[in-house]
C-alpha cells in the first residue's frame, strides 16, 4: 500500500574515522558493519547459500515449521520493526503470520533496503512499509518518530547479535527495549553453541565465499577511502574461539607491509592481523541471562539443529 524511505545521510565520514581509529589501536580492527557495502551485501547472500554455512537455512526452516506456534505466542501486533533488515527476506514470514499495519526496516545499506522494500510494500496491500537508510547502532533512537503507536514487536533474526560482545549486546537490547515501549517484545535469532568443527567449517567454505568476503573490507576501503591495500598480500582467517563462545575473523598480512588509507601511513609486520568480526555462539540459557540483563523476560523459545528463536516481553 503506501511505502516511504528516509535517507540519514551516508555516514562515509564514520567509516573514515572508524577505520582509522581501528588501524591505530595496538590490534587492528575494523567493525564488521562495513562489510555491507554493495558487493559485501551479494558475497553475504552467497555465504548464505553454502552448504556449509547452515545458519540462514536452519532459522528459515524454524520459522516455517513453528510459525503457528510463534505467532500465537507473540498475540496481536500493529507494527514489526526489522533493525539490519537487508533485502528484506526474512520478516514475509512473520507479515504472513501476524498481518500488522505497519513495518518499519533499518539498513545502513539504504539503497538495496528501499528497493527491497518497496517490493514489499507491493506484495503486501494495505501494509503500510517506512525504510529507514541508517546505521542502527549509531542512530536507533531516530527511528522512534517513525514508529506508530500500539503494540510493536522488534524482530533481529540471523543471529545478527552476535556480532557484539556481550557488554555491546546488553545495551543494544535495552535501547530495544525502550525503542519497542511498555507492550513492546523482541523476537530473536541466534546461532546456538555446537561442535567446533561444524562452526569452523561454515566460517572456512570450501568455495572461498567467505573469505571473498572478509577480503572485500580491503577492497572497499580502496574503492571508498583512497587506500591501496594489496588484497593478496593478506589472508582470511577464521576460526572458533571455544574459551570466548566466538568465531573470530582476522585478516593476516602475509608479509612486512606498509599502507596507506585516507592520507595516513599503517605498518603491518608480518603475520599481523586485521580483526574484522565476532560472531558470538550461545547456550539458550545464557542468551537469556544476558536479555534479562537488559530488562527483557523470556516468553517461548524454539530450537532447530542448533538455532534458536526467542520471544521477549518487557514484563
Ligand atoms: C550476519 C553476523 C550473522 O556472524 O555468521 C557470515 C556474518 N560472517 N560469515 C555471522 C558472517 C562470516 C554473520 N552474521
Amino acid at each position: 500500500m503506501s511505502f516511504t524511505f528516509k535517507d540519514f545521510p551516508a555516514d562515509r565520514d564514520d567509516l573514515r574515522a572508524d577505520v582509522l581509529n581501528g588501524l591505530a589501536a595496538s590490534q587492528k580492527s575494523i567493525p564488521p558493519k562495513y562489510f555491507y557495502d554493495e558487493a559485501g551485501c551479494r558475497l553475504f547472500e552467497a555465504i548464505c547459500a553454502q552448504p556449509e554455512y547452515a545458519l540462514t537455512r536452519t532459522e528459515r526452516a524454524l520459522m516455517a515449521s513453528r510459525l503457528p506456534d510463534i505467532a500465537a505466542a507473540i498475540g496481536p501486533v500493529d507494527c514489526i520493526v526489522e533493525p539490519g533488515a537487508g533485502d528484506c527476506a526474512k520478516v514475509r514470514l512473520l507479515l504472513d503470520a501476524l498481518h500488522p499495519a505497519h513495518l518499519v526496516v533499518m539498513d545502513i545499506a539504504g539503497d538495496p533496503l528501499a528497493t527491497a522494500a518497496e517490493a514489499l510494500s507491493r506484495d503486501y496491500a494495505g501494509l503500510a512499509v517506512t525504510a529507514l537508510g541508517m546505521d542502527f547502532v549509531h542512530d536507533l533512537e531516530a527511528a522512534a518518530p517513525h514508529l506508530p503507536a500500539g503494540r510493536r514487536l522488534i524482530y533481529y533474526p540471523g543471529s545478527s547479535i552476535g556480532n557484539f560482545p556481550p557488554d555491546a549486546a546488553t545495551a543494544l537490547l535495552t535501547r530495544f527495549r525502550q525503542l519497542a515501549g511498555a507492550e513492546g517484545q523482541l523476537l530473536i535469532g541466534f546461532d546456538l553453541k555446537k561442535d567446533p568443527q561444524r562452526l569452523h567449517r561454515a566460517y572456512n567454505d570450501a568455495a572461498g565465499v567467505t573469505a571473498a568476503f572478509n577480503l572485500n573490507l580491503l577492497e572497499r576501503l580502496n574503492r571508498e577511502l583512497g587506500a591501496d591495500f594489496d588484497p593478496s598480500r593478506f589472508s582470511h582467517y577464521a576460526f572458533y574461539n571455544p574459551v570466548a563462545g566466538r568465531i573470530e575473523m582476522h585478516l593476516v598480512s602475509l608479509a612486512g607491509q606498509d599502507v596507506s588509507v585516507a592520507g595516513r601511513r599503517f605498518h603491518f609486520a608480518l603475520g599481523e592481523t586485521l580483526h574484522t568480526e565476532h560472531s558470538y555462539k550461545f547456550r539458550r540459557d545464557e542468551f537469556s541471562a544476558l536479555a534479562n540483563s537488559a530488562g527483557w523476560q523470556l516468553a517461548g523459545e524454539w530450537e532447530h539443529d542448533g538455532f534458536a528463536v526467542q520471544l521477549y516481553g518487557s514484563r
